[in-house]
């Protein structure tokens, strides 16, 4: 090689190195590239074939192909089978460059497809970076059915710094992709949070919401006992990946299938997998933690309607028996309005524990309940609203039966008949207060176990991550105040 030459090529090299440095578009990138390198070379036509590990080879960039290759939307050149695909996947081309009658052409020829523009063989160099390979670049020229050593030393530099780019370019699309995935992950985990109300809820719309954020075309949820799934609705031979998680009580697997899935797909369905095991598991412990809650509703309720009702009923039924034996009218009479006081009070314990065990009684909202729940007790309540009240159904609940015992407290307790409840909505917490003006007394003389009711209300807030404050004074009254984190 004389001196000029060898300028040629180190410029050659250079301007190329430039172009595979900029961008991030491989198509583009290739095209300009393979231009530069059929000026310099004066070469006149060139193609890179991109060819992934099963064989499949696709045209990603093409300068001045000839009439006969370019026929049909360059359909010679997306089809069939060559000699040096099948060279290259065959693995017989290495390092070495090779002068290949080209079986397109022929084919074009035979076929009659068109003008060959006189080009019957072609150079073709693999792109490879260490022991990676990506496809082949095939340069040709008129008549040229020989290329030099320099010539093909040429080719194979420029070959190695495009395999080199293609190399930091599929590294830089999978950073990308993966980033994408974490991201869509993130929001995954936020959406499903919010739906996930009983573990039969939660498997259907896991699998609804992984088939929304991810694209892949078949999902398969198994988890404690339960099992939901998207089938595929392609024919196509599809990838499977399966994952398996267990976390405390949780047990489950997740499948996923698809026409592509690589190494990132393998992370984020890993990570997908545990993330659906810690769903799953919080919300069994949940539910099982409402059922403990709901039990001991029940018990109470049964020990309500054993104190009170049952003793006025008990009463009632003496006082009927011994009215049998009575004459004097005055004392008969006197019995007879005991009589109406027992059922009055009877009738009112039994419409306090029904309110109770209506499942909600908010179809308004809290606050009207709240109210209509002080009349029930006859208690003169003013409830108070600042700001929109806009509340998660379980704050909402709990804010009703906190505010339902503590007007029973002040009802039974409190030797009043008035009750002040406020609420206010702020933009990071709800605050809700409840006051009466009566007796007070000291939560130091309450026998622990004795009563549920204040630590049942206390349980329902801090389950909710709430707070709990009670301040009472014998004499002057008690203020409690729940307040939770919006
Ligand atoms: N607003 C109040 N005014 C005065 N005393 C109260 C008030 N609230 C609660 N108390 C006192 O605290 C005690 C404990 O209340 P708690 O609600 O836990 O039990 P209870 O009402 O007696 O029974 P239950 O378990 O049915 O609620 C009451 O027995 C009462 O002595
Ligand atoms: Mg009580």
């Amino acid at each position: 090689m004389d001196r000029h030459q060898e300028m040629t090529k180190l410029k050659t090299i250079k301007a190329i190195a430039e172009t595979l440095n900029q961008g991030n578009n491989l198509e583009e990138m290739l095209q300009t590239v393979l231009k530069e390198l059929l000026q310099v070379t004066e070469l006149q036509t060139g193609w890179i074939y991109l060819i992934d590990p099963q064989g499949n080879y696709q045209l990603i960039a093409d300068i001045d192909l000839p009439p006969a290759l370019s026929w049909q939307a360059k359909r010679p050149m997306c089809e069939g089978n060559c000699w040096c695909i099948k060279e290259y996947n065959d693995n017989t081309l290495n390092r070495a460059f090779n002068i290949i009658g080209c079986k397109r052409i022929d084919d074009a020829i035979k076929h009659q497809w068109g003008k060959t523009n006189e080009i019957t063989h072609h150079a073709t160099v693999p792109l490879q970076a260490g022991d990676e390979r990506f496809g082949l670049l095939n340069v040709a020229a008129p008549h040229k059915s020989r290329f030099t050593d320099n010539e093909l030393d040429l080719l194979e530099a420029v070959a190695f710094q495009i395999g080199t780019a293609i190399k930091r370019m599929k590294l830089y699309h999978s950073e990308q992709k993966r980033a994408e995935l974490y991201q869509t992950l993130g929001q995954f985990s936020a959406n499903l949070n919010a739906q996930r109300a009983t573990e039969e809820n939660l498997i259907h719309s896991a699998v609804n919401e992984i088939y929304r954020a991810f694209s892949w075309s078949g999902i398969e949820l198994q988890c404690n006992q339960l099992k939901a799934a998207i089938q595929p609705i392609t024919k196509k031979a599809l990838y499977t990946i399966e994952k398996q998680f267990q976390i405390g009580e949780t047990k489950g697997k997740l499948t996923i299938s698809h026409e592509q899935l690589g190494p990132i797909d393998d992370e984020i369905i890993q990570q997908l997998s545990h993330h659906l095991g810690i769903l799953f598991e919080n919300t069994r412990i949940e539910s099982k933690s409402r059922e403990i809650t709901l039990i001991q509703e029940r018990n109470r309720l049964a020990r309500d309607l054993h104190d009170s009702v049952n003793q006025l009923l008990f009463s009632l039924s003496l006082t009927a028996r011994g009215m049998k034996d009575l004459n004097d009218m005055d004392k008969l009479h006197s019995s007879l309005s005991y009589i109406q006081e027992l059922s009055q009070e009877a009738l009112q314990e039994m419409r306090s524990l029904i309110w109770q065990l209506r499942p909600t009684g908010l179809e308004n909202g809290v606050i009207s309940a709240l109210k209509s729940y002080g009349d029930m007790l006859k208690l003169n309540v003013d409830v108070e609203l600042s700001g929109v009240l806009n509340l998660p159904n379980s704050l909402e609940e709990c804010l009703w039966r906190v505010g339902q015992e503590a007007l029973n407290n002040i009802q039974k307790h409190a030797n009043t008949y008035t009750a002040k409840i406020y609420v206010q909505a702020k933009k990071d917490q709800v605050i809700m207060t409840i006051e009466d003006e009566g007796i007070g007394f000291d939560p130091n003389t309450i026998e622990k176990g004795a009563s549920i009711g204040l630590s049942s209300m206390r349980e329902r807030v801090e389950l909710l991550r709430g707070s709990f404050q009670m301040n009472t004074t014998v004499g002057k009254g008690t203020v409690l105040s729940i307040s939770f984190p919006m």
